[in-house]
């Protein structure tokens, strides 16, 4: 039988919970400076790379190629359209934008599209992080600098000039750290048994997701009872949930990797008669409609996830451009969001 254990007070504040933080140096507009015509092999960095943007055809212009994931999620739509808004004449740069509809192959045919096409720097949000290295290596012996964003490969880091975006295992770590305290602060003393929606398979934005709940559960006595991946999209995490609901198992929690699945979860739970307040969901991101969803009591914490990445990736090419260090990897700034703060996170949220 289902616990309603989501009656119980929220006793959580947001100093019991820890926030994970990294550096996100805010660049300054360098898009007259002259250096960036310069040659773009400079002095290697700590790891050996010696590349940085340039504008090599001299058109007054860097223009970066952006091989995108997808579409799959509201975090996506924000994601891109951080980039199209940044990447303009007016900020010094022109944009070449491929989406590889959440196919790693034809990502990686994308990528050699782009060094074809000889674009100055190239933008890569990997949708799965294996397989990377001779494409990396293939950037790299034609000049063209490359930058990882949102999602980390398991590359050397000889291979590209900077990561910028997630550290998706500690957003994992947040959420289980969450559901730690909530379980904690209500005295709950039944059984936890999590379903637990994974994004896609081999992209770190699951792999560091499900990191954390897989090294929290045992430890904690959680059982996931189910675990299967609805592909970061609504309609897939819809399908699984009600293939898991059909079952009959007990459980308790929802672990839903994205927001967009989270939707799709509670939509499944209301179509089987179910009501989505009497369960622990967690979700990742922090949509604007997911971020009422919290106020509404429907979703209980969200893990986010910045997509707006689009200038703080101009900024640190810029840096570069100018000469300046940057650091090999730099976190985006995320948090949590829950009953304490929705109300004033969501005059902030992204998307709709
Ligand atoms: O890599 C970021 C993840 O990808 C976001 O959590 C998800 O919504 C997106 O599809």
């Amino acid at each position: 039988m289902n616990l309603k254990i989501k009656k119980i007070a929220l006793a959580l504040t947001g100093a019991a919970m820890s926030l994970s933080f990294a550096a996100c140096s805010a660049g300054t507009d360098s898009s007259t400076d002259p250096t960036r015509g310069d040659d773009s092999t400079v002095a290697a960095d700590d790891s050996g790379y010696n590349l940085v943007p340039r504008d090599s055809n001299g058109d007054g212009l860097i223009t970066l190629g952006f091989a995108q994931v997808g579409a799959e999620s509201g975090w996506r739509t924000a994601n891109t359209q951080s980039y199209k808004d940044y990447f303009v004449e007016a900020n010094g740069f022109k944009l070449v934008f491929l989406d590889a509809n959440q196919d790693a192959d034809k990502q990686k045919q994308d990528v050699r599209d782009l060094i074809a096409q000889g674009v100055e720097v190239i933008d890569l949000a990997p949708v799965t992080d294996s397989g990377w290295e001779p494409i990396l290596q293939e950037a790299k012996d034609a000049g063209i600098p490359l930058i990882v964003s949102d999602r980390q490969l398991s590359v050397s880091d000889d291979l590209y000039l900077t990561y910028f975006g997630g550290n998706m295992e500690e957003e994992g770590k947040t959420a289980v750290k969450w559901l730690q305290d909530y379980i904690s602060a209500n005295n709950i003393s039944d059984p936890i048994n999590i379903v637990h929606l994974q994004g896609t398979i081999g992209s770190t934005a699951q792999k560091g997701r499900t990191k954390a709940l897989d090294d929290a559960a045992p430890g904690n006595g959680w059982n996931v009872v189910y675990q299967q991946t609805g592909e970061f999209t609504q309609a897939k995490g819809q399908e699984v949930m009600e293939s898991f609901l059909q079952q009959g198992k007990d459980f308790n929690v929802i672990y839903s990797e994205n927001d967009d699945m989270t939707y799709g979860a509670i939509d499944a739970l209301q179509a089987a008669g179910k009501d989505p307040k009497e369960y622990i969901i967690i979700s990742f991101d922090g949509n604007k409609s997911a971020v009422q969803m919290v106020i509404d009591g429907l979703i209980d914490v969200i893990a986010e996830c910045d997509p707006l990445l689009g200038p703080q990736v101009g900024a640190l090419i810029n840096q570069a451009a100018a000469g300046q260090t940057i650091a090999k990897v730099t976190y985006s700034q995320e948090g949590f969001i829950d009953s304490t703060n929705a109300v004033e996170k969501i005059k902030t949220a992204f998307g709709s």
